[in-house]
């Protein structure tokens, strides 16, 4: 994997920063995006430290304007971006009633609008040197009813959708999609009493970081299409 280029979308925390610390011990050159900036610098500080190569790009996945500027600048630095994480997600964990039209835009606009964007952003290079992947950090909510979650389930479902979709047109091209879907982590996603609730229960981030790099590792002939990831006692 030595000098594959990985962009990762929401990496200044939780599962995004544990995929480029994984990555980078892979042997990547890990571009870690976000919208907190000193965040950012600290993950790539980290990387620096064992003296391997990242960058952080600023980069808020609402805007499509930010998306683009950032792929110009990860191609300009790096020539090529191999595999595009989208990971960037937000959540609300409220019941439908409660569920305002700004909780479903930014939802929606996050989750399944801005993928939607990094894929548009990175695509036609990829089949123009017919070879690349994406991995949609999904999770189960996309196939699996839980309360407090009806919003943030049809963004990561509709992102199912869309990426089986789009699956079956870059095949030809030797483009792979792959789609995690994990159960509870234990992320800043989570407020403070539920991480110390189900603490043991939850699976680390790092857990779900080493699974994606065993599904990018995958032979040429070979993809991991979809994987669900849940804690071994279940659901929380
Ligand atoms: N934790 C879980 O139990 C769990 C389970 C299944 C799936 N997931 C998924 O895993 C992914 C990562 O979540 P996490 O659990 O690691 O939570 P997290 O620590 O809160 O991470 C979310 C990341 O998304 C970024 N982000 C949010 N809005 C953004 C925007 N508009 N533009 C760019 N980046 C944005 C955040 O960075 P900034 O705030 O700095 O922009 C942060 O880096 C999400 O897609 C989530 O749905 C989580």
């Amino acid at each position: 994997m030595d000098s594959k280029v990985v962009w990762i979308t929401g990496a200044s925390t939780g599962i995004g920063k544990e995929l480029a610390m994984e990555f980078s011990k892979a042997g990547c050159i890990v571009v870690v995006s976000a919208r907190r900036k000193s965040r950012l610098v600290r993950v790539v500080s980290e990387i620096k430290f064992a003296e391997r190569e990242a960058s952080a790009f600023v980069c808020n996945v609402l805007s499509e304007r930010s998306i683009q500027i950032t792929a110009k600048r990860i191609r300009e630095k790096y020539g090529n971006i191999d595999l595009l994480i989208n990971n960037a997600g937000v959540t609300a964990f409220k019941s439908f009633m409660e569920t305002k039209t700004f909780d479903y835009d930014l939802i929606m606009n996050t989750n399944l609008r801005g993928a939607f964007l990094c894929i548009k952003n990175v695509l036609p290079q990829m089949i123009r040197k017919k070879k690349g992947h994406i991995i949609n950090v999904l999770s189960v909510a996309a196939n699996t009813a839980l309360e407090n979650s009806s919003v943030y389930a049809a963004s990561k479902a509709g992102l199912l959708a869309m990426s089986n979709c789009l699956r079956e047109e870059v095949r030809r091209y030797n483009i792979k999609i792959s789609n995690l879907l994990p159960g509870a982590v234990e992320t800043p996603m989570w407020d403070s009493r539920s991480r110390q609730r189900y603490k043991n229960r939850m699976m680390n981030p790092e857990d779900i970081a080493k699974i994606a790099v065993q599904i990018f590792q995958q032979p040429k002939k070979v993809l991991i299409e979809d994987i669900v990831i849940k804690p071994s006692k279940g659901n929380i």
